[in-house]
């Protein structure tokens, strides 16, 4: 097996695995400490999301100590190999707090021009792993998925998201657009999950004004290995640090919605 399909295999297993360790801490959630990053009220982390990467990271270093990890919760550590990997233990915490199962595990492997190569998302709650090796399409389970090819806005679910890191005005004249046109959103807590739904054909896109690098790597290459298009999330070249807005849909209904961030 060549190195990528070794590290494709073993991010899926630790993905599984590092859902079943969160999935712990979910169904004992009462007993969890809640903290507020930066002092902002709806930005919450717990010893869960700090855990679970910690247990990813250590997976890693194991088989590849020579690989970056960056981390959402422990930030960059700088290895010698050519492969970085980029994680979000948890992402979906207010979800997962307040008791609703819509969190996931997010693994994306970058290469040396960050071209992401390979994508991991892990559902543990419904044991389902969206997974794409670039050039090889994308997968829910065993199942190859694939993008919904809608011709219109009305034709089904866009997936949207706001954080508290953006002014309201970030997203109101968007869904003040959506809506006119005809079209109709949800917002489930986690990008990442809402991305994958996207590439499985159960959302028909997605928009948020500013996502993280490991909010999103992972569900943009799957939406990619599954006939969808997105925005150039690395237009910013500090894409890795900085994050960049997300657009993403079939091909069809994908100028529709990127006029909407011009009105
Ligand atoms: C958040 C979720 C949310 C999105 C925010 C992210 P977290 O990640 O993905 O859906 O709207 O922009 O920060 O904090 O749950 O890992
Ligand atoms: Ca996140
Ligand atoms: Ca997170």
């Amino acid at each position: 097996m060549d190195q990528l399909a070794e590290r494709y295999r073993l991010s899926k297993a630790i993905a599984k695995e590092a859902g079943k360790l969160a999935a712990d801490f979910y169904h004992n959630r009462k007993k969890l400490n809640i903290e507020k990053k930066k002092g902002d009220g709806q930005d919450l982390v717990t010893i869960a999301d700090k855990t679970t990467e910690e247990f990813i990271r250590k997976q890693i270093n194991h088989y590849y100590p020579q690989d970056t990890i960056f981390g959402e919760e422990s930030g960059l550590t700088v290895g010698q190999s050519k492969s970085t990997w980029v994680i979000d233990p948890i992402d979906g915490t207010s979800a997962f707090i307040f008791g609703l199962p819509s969190w996931c595990i997010s693994i994306a492997l970058i290469d040396e021009q960050q071209n992401t190569q390979i994508a991991v998302i892990y559902d543990p709650i419904h044991d389902e792993l969206f997974h794409a090796l670039r050039g090889h399409g994308a997968y829910l389970n065993e199942d190859k998925i694939f993008v919904n090819q809608v011709n219109s806005l009305n034709e089904g679910l866009l997936g949207v998201g706001i954080s508290t890191r953006l002014s309201p005005d970030k997203i109101i004249p968007f869904l003040d657009n959506l809506l006119h046109a005809g079209g109709m959103f949800v917002r489930n807590g986690s990008a990442a999950l809402m991305l994958a739904y996207v590439a499985a054909g159960k959302l028909i896109g997605y928009y948020e004004p500013h996502l993280n690098s490991w909010d999103c790597l992972a569900g943009l290459l799957l939406i990619q290995e599954a006939g969808g298009v997105t925005n150039n999330f690395k237009s910013d070249p500090n894409f890795l640090l900085n994050g960049n807005y997300v657009l993403t849909s079939s091909s069809e209904i994908y100028d529709t919605l990127a006029s909407f961030l011009m009105k």
